[in-house]
């Protein structure tokens, strides 16, 4: 299969695992434990039906959102993730480069190989810098600091990582950042020389978010080790209500998954939450933010944007979460398996597929605005779901 040859999220997830060491791979397509929750992600939308409506003059569609005051051509974002250059040597540039010219928004994270500085030169479209709460308090003034002073518009604070998910298959090879191999692990390198070469003679690896701060073990540290050493796990409330301030800008919670946290974060002065379980990779046997989602929308949803993210595969996805009231969803592997597999090229085609599938699938819904979208068009095929009696437009 080629790049144009891909349709969907299992095509592109395909082509990823055929060019990326396994090692790699695993990193990106794994989970927590039994991997539980992952697979819950995506599953969750196809027990959730769609009603359409017929003859309602769809031919102009609008797909634009405004979400924690940021205009996006389309409901949906690419989430941040780590590491990216370890799957495509331009890693986080090509998603910008993509993601901006669809308009819409692009996150950038703590443990990015791109300086969060030339991805915000680089485009117009609005920048999300992803934190994590460090031991070292200064570090977290600093890194706010620097998103600030570059223009990043919202603070993306992640808090459903404290401590590292058990990633069995990471332990299995073991992954590092970069590497520090089983001879297994090793050997799945030496199979897959395209992505050596590409990856030897292309600039340094590096995380210029954090390399003046942190010592990475001379480039072999283990995410779960990052998160458990680096990472303060007495962060609390107080903690955040302190950096909501000092952000003075939108700032969001990635990672609230209880009605009590999402209206703390509401009477902190958050502009938004993120529903996330952290694509399946913290907390295995966590629920899916689009099961909790209709829960979090009652709560809070009429005084911040609420947001959700894991198992997006397909525009119909999408139109689900919008239905029960998210304002806009992420993805993540949705882009960084195109990504690997083809770098910008691939991550576009992937946005642009998704896209046109949400077009298609309002047209097919019976719609014309995002705006539009209710919990009317949708039913639940669990009988005791309490959505069975969500068909109040919201
Ligand atoms: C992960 C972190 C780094 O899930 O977000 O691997």
């Amino acid at each position: 299969m080629r790049l144009h040859q891909c349709c969907n999220f299992d095509d592109f997830r395909e082509l990823a695992r055929r060019r990326l060491p396994g090692p790699i791979f695993d990193y990106i397509d794994g989970g927590a434990d039994d991997e539980t929750t992952l697979r819950r992600n995506a599953a969750s939308f196809d027990d959730c039906d769609l009603v359409p409506n017929i003859l309602r003059g769809v031919r102009d569609i609008d797909l634009s959102v405004t979400v924690m005051g940021q205009k996006l051509a389309m409901p949906f974002y690419c989430s941040p993730t780590a590491l990216q250059r370890l799957f495509h040597y331009d890693g986080e540039r090509a998603v910008a480069a993509a993601a901006a010219k669809y308009g819409t928004m692009f996150g950038v994270s703590s443990l990015g190989t791109i300086s969060l500085e030339e991805l915000r030169s680089a485009h117009d479209t609005p920048q999300v810098f992803q934190l994590y709460f460090h031991r070292d308090r200064g570090l977290n003034r600093a890194m706010m600091a620097r998103a600030k002073h570059a223009g990043v518009q919202v603070m993306m604070l992640t808090v459903d990582s404290i401590t590292g998910g058990n990633r069995e298959r990471d332990l299995r090879t073991g992954f590092t950042i970069p590497f520090r191999l089983t001879l297994a692990g090793m050997l799945q390198f030496a199979i897959k020389p395209a992505w050596v070469i590409q990856y030897a003679t292309h600039e340094r690896f590096r995380l210029p978010q954090l390399d003046k701060h942190v010592d990475m073990g001379r480039g072999t540290m283990s995410v779960g080790r990052y998160f458990t050493e680096m990472l303060d796990p007495a962060m609390d409330w107080d903690d955040v209500t302190e950096m909501v301030k000092t952000w003075n800008g939108p700032f969001c919670l990635k990672g609230v998954m209880s009605r009590e946290d999402a209206i703390k974060a509401a009477d902190i002065g958050c502009a938004g939450i993120i529903l996330s379980n952290h694509g399946g990779r913290q907390l295995d046997g966590s629920r899916s933010a689009f099961d909790q989602l209709a829960e979090i929308v009652d709560a809070v949803g009429d005084r911040i944007d609420v947001i959700m993210d894991g198992g997006i595969q397909r525009g119909t996805h999408i139109l689900k979460a919008l239905s029960l009231g998210a304002k806009a969803v992420g993805v993540g592997r949705y882009y960084l398996y195109p990504l690997a597999a083809a770098g910008q090229v691939g991550v576009e085609r992937a946005l642009g597929l998704l896209k046109a599938e949400l077009e298609r699938d309002m047209r097919l819904l019976g719609f014309t605005r995002i705006d539009q979208l209710s919990r009317g068009n949708l039913r639940f095929r669990h009988p005791s779901s309490p959505l069975q009696q969500a068909d109040v437009p919201r």
